[in-house]
């Protein structure tokens, strides 16, 4: 039997659980440390530039095709161009491999929440603790089972009732702890061992101030695509979440409005997050200590809040409580594009498409988690960086699938249905379109071309 299709209470509802989507590990593991190697603010300039030209083109399609079609990623471009249904299969296979990994990251956080809010943090600190623990037999399995049933609970209360409901609650606390968070990591000053004091302050310039001594233009290049590929995974399109959002709004929404505000919040948590990890980190360890991923959150920060003493616990607690929120809400979003595009073509209730899905995750997490024990072993990845399980896929989903996805969707969108589509659909004859041009510029033209180079350099041609 086919529920009524639920629906965002207005626009609030629908900005905060974009937002939350938009605001997950990218923003705090990844933004900062690009950053920090993009030769300061010269990255930030480049994302910034990017966000209001091909994201905000990128994210105002899907959530567009999303409204106009009142469908799920899986069966929404079937309905703008019966020829173009297989798009729909290739953007649920985004979420669908990312929902498994996504949950075991997402383990590894609540076990470094556990460690805080037990007072264990000096543990954390050992040499090879992290790796430690996610070769363990049972743990990361435990971790990532509660962190999916967490996740699921909210996809199964269904959209006002779970999606709205918690973001509109996590979202505000989680700007707050990054508010504070970032003013006292600021505020700090530490003397190492061979008598170098170092400010937070330094490391705010170190962060922010654009620096183009000794650029080469191969350099900016990299820095241009890393911000690309920044962007795009930031702003959750390509993996038909924004599709699944969009078909929720109510059609007097305003989108144009609710794009920019999703942008703007995505942006400044993101920039935050660089104000708090860059100095903390600069201040303990200097220029060398920024690392990405996994070894910035999990081996990193640790010993930043270990060598900050007492306080470090406290603040240790707080910023694993903001990635635990940043973490859940994203997850959220990944699972509601699976499960909303299952109840579409399957014509199944919320809860039984969501426990299927949950079985399905529940499986593949336990892969991917004995991806560090007996499933182990190590692959050279394309753009040359070693990897297991959680990598392939990584790579598979963000790397190929993600800006293959977008590349269709700006040639059905800009050369099959025409711009002038989602141009009405957001308009809706009353609301104005800022940026006309450029959009229609951007999905015909410069958002193609952009996509392609990124593919390119995936794949290590370029
Ligand atoms: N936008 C998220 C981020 O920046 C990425 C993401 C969202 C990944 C949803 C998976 C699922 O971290």
């Amino acid at each position: 039997m086919k529920e009524k299709r639920g629906n965002f209470s207005g626009t609030i509802g629908f900005v905060m659980a974009a937002a939350g989507s938009a605001v997950g590990l990218g923003n705090i593991w990844r933004f900062p440390y690009l950053a920090a190697k993009g030769h300061g603010g010269v990255f930030i300039l480049c994302y910034i530039l990017l966000a209001i030209t091909f994201g905000f083109a990128l994210l105002t399609t899907e959530i567009a095709i999303g409204r106009k079609t009142a469908q799920s990623p899986l069966t929404a471009y079937g309905v703008l161009n019966s020829k173009w249904k297989g798009l729909g299969i290739l953007t649920c296979l985004v979420p669908t491999i990312i929902l498994p990994y996504y949950c075991t990251i997402g383990a590894w956080v609540i076990k470094y929440f556990a460690i805080y809010l037990t007072g264990s943090s000096k543990e954390a600190v050992q040499e090879n603790f992290f790796d430690g623990f996610i070769s363990g037999n049972w743990e990361p399995i435990v971790w990532m089972i509660v962190f999916l049933l967490l996740t699921a609970f909210v996809v199964y209360r269904g959209i006002n009732k779970g999606i709205e409901k918690y973001s509109k609650v996590l979202m505000p606390v989680l700007l707050a702890l990054v508010i504070g968070l970032a003013i006292y990591s600021m505020t700090i000053s530490h003397t190492d061992a061979n008598g170098v004091t170092r400010t937070g302050l330094q490391g705010v310039k170190v962060y922010l101030i654009p620096d183009f001594t000794g650029i080469t233009v191969k350099e900016f290049f990299i820095i241009l695509m890393d911000a690309m590929g920044q962007l795009f995974f930031s702003i959750s399109v390509s993996m038909g979440i924004m599709i699944a959002y969009g078909s929720y709004v109510k059609k007097e929404v305003n989108l144009m409005k609710s794009i920019n505000q999703i942008e703007i919040f995505d942006t400044i948590v993101a920039l935050l997050a660089g104000l708090l990890i860059v100095p903390a980190v600069f201040t303990f360890m200097g220029s060398d200590g920024m690392s990405k991923g996994p070894g910035l959150m999990f081996v990193s920060l640790p010993k930043v809040f270990e060598a900050m003493g007492v306080i470090g616990s406290v603040l240790g607690l707080f910023f694993f409580v903001m990635v635990i929120f940043a973490a859940i809400t994203s997850a959220v979003s990944v699972m509601e594009a699976i499960v909303s595009s299952i109840m579409d073509a399957k014509r199944w209730s919320r809860h039984k498409s969501t426990i299927v899905v949950t079985i399905y995750a529940l499986i593949g997490g336990v892969v991917v988690c004995l991806g560090y024990n007996v499933f182990y072993f190590n692959v050279t990845l394309p753009n040359g960086t070693q990897g297991q399980i959680l990598d392939i896929m990584d790579y598979i989903s963000n790397n190929c699938l993600m800006p293959m996805v977008a590349l269709l969707t700006c040639i059905l969108i800009g050369w099959v249905v025409k711009p002038k589509t989602v141009i009405d659909e957001v308009t809706q004859g009353v609301h104005p379109f800022h940026r006309r041009g450029l959009y229609i510029v951007m999905v015909k033209v410069i958002a193609p071309i952009l996509l392609a180079v990124l593919l390119l350099q995936s794949f290590g041609i370029l």
